[in-house]
This record gives structure tokens, C-alpha cells and sequence, in this order.
């Protein structure tokens, strides 16, 4: 029978991203992990022995994919209305590409599926964003994992490669808006970038079973 290997193995979908970047470092320098497996749409600049690299198309994820033998997907995907273009565009990326990233990972008997949500999330929220990111929570959480964690950040706090006005703005007001950001609010403090990629890294490792929402209240 082969050895176990020393340390968990991940599958991260979303590596070319913010919080992916800041949770490809973290687990590329942790000992606890194994290896893992990045699916993106463009090659990745890193290279590593812990790390294998799939480039697909989301669109045609199932025929594509080779999920490997895993212990979590870890998935931060996600996109903008300013990018996408339509909000069917952006639907498609924050609720379809991710839906079906879960089924696939189910099936494949990977037992946990951590995906980085929002704060606000509600299948059945008056806002599009927010009915979106709830939609995405709700085909992850009814599928057979052991474990779902729904990360639910409000503004995250980092660089992104290209310019985001709303968020740009968001930044500017944050040390404010933290200052009145208490009690019920506190889920609407911004969250750096990093400290989510950490709670992610964490959770892949953690064998706690069931569906849970995580906010940051830091
Ligand atoms: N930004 C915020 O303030 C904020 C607040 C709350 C929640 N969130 C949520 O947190 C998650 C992570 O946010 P982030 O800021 O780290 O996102 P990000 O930097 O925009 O990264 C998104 C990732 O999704 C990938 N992606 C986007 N469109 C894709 C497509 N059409 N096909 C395949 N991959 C695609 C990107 O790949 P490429 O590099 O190839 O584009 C990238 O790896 C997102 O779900 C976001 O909605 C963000």
C-alpha cells in the first residue's frame, strides 16, 4: 500500500486573484499541505514541487478538469460587473463556474469545499450582488461534503492588479467605516486579503464537519 501523504493535498480555483494569490503562498509555505492543484484559465508565473497547475476553460470545466485525490477545494473565484460586462456574465462566473466546481469536486469525494462568499450573501436578496453570492453558497451547501465553509468578508483590503473605482473608494472610507462598524455592523468591517486567505488555509486543514459561515469582525 502507498505511503500517506505527509501533509493535506488542496485543489485552489481562483490562485491569480487577491485572496487565491495571498492563499497559493501560504499554502505553498505551509508543511501541513502536501500539494496542490491550481485550476485557472492562464498558466500561473509560480513554480513548485508542491504545486501542478491545470489551465482550463470554465466553460467547458467538467470536460476538462481532472480533479485529483484531494482532502479540500479551496475556491476564491469570482469576478466584477465592470469586468464581466452583463450581469449574466458576472452570474456566470460567481455562481456557475463555482456550482459546478463544487458538483465536480463532490463527485470526486473531495470532503470539504471552502468558498470565499461576501458579506450579505441571501439567495433571495433584493441586490443582484448579493442574491448571486447566495445562490453560489446555496449549490455548494447542498451538496454531499463533509464539510462547507462560506466565507463571508465585506470590503478586502489589497492590491488588485487594475483599478475598481467602488472599491477604490471603499479603501479611502474604511478606517471610518470601522470606527462605527460594531455590534450587529461588525460583519461589515473591511477584512485584509491575507487574514482570509489564512482563515481558508485553516479551514482546509481543520476536520470540523457541516455547513458554517465565517465573518471577520478583525
Ligand atoms: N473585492 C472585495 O472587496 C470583495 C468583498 C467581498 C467578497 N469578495 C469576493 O471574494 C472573492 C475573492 O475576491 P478577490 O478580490 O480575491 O478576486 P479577484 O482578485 O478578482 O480574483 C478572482 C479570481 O477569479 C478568476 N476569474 C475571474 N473571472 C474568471 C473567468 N471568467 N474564468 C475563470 N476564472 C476567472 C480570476 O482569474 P484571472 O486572473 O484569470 O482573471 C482570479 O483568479 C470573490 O468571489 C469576490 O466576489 C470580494
Amino acid at each position: 500500500m502507498a505511503n500517506p501523504p505527509a501533509g493535506i493535498r488542496v485543489v485552489l480555483a481562483g490562485a491569480t486573484g487577491l485572496v487565491g494569490g495571498h492563499c497559493l503562498t501560504q499554502l505553498l509555505a505551509d508543511e501541513g499541505v502536501a500539494h496542490i492543484t491550481v485550476i485557472a484559465r492562464h498558466p500561473l508565473t509560480q513554480t513548485d514541487p508542491k504545486l501542478t497547475v491545470q489551465v482550463v476553460d470554465f466553460e467547458h470545466l467538467r470536460g476538462q478538469v481532472r480533479l485529483p485525490e484531494a482532502e479540500a477545494v479551496l475556491c476564491s473565484l469570482g469576478t466584477t460587473h465592470r469586468a464581466a460586462g452583463t450581469p449574466e456574465a458576472f452570474a456566470k462566473v460567481d455562481h456557475i463556474y463555482v456550482a459546478e466546481l463544487a458538483r465536480l469536486a463532490a463527485a470526486r469525494g473531495i470532503p470539504r469545499f471552502i468558498l470565499v462568499s461576501a458579506v450579505g450573501a441571501d439567495p433571495t436578496s433584493p441586490v443582484f450582488y448579493h442574491r448571486v453570492k447566495g445562490r453560489a453558497e446555496a449549490a455548494v451547501s447542498e451538496l454531499h461534503f463533509k464539510a462547507v465553509h462560506l466565507l463571508r468578508p465585506s470590503l478586502l483590503i489589497g492590491d488588485h492588479p487594475e483599478p475598481r473605482p467602488v472599491e477604490d473608494w471603499g479603501k479611502k472610507l474604511a478606517p471610518f467605516w470601522a470606527l462605527f462598524a460594531w455590534g450587529p455592523l461588525s460583519h461589515y468591517r473591511p477584512a485584509p486579503a491575507e487574514i482570509v486567505a489564512a482563515r481558508m488555509v485553516e479551514l482546509a486543514k481543520s476536520d470540523q464537519d457541516g455547513v458554517h459561515i465565517h465573518y471577520f469582525r478583525n
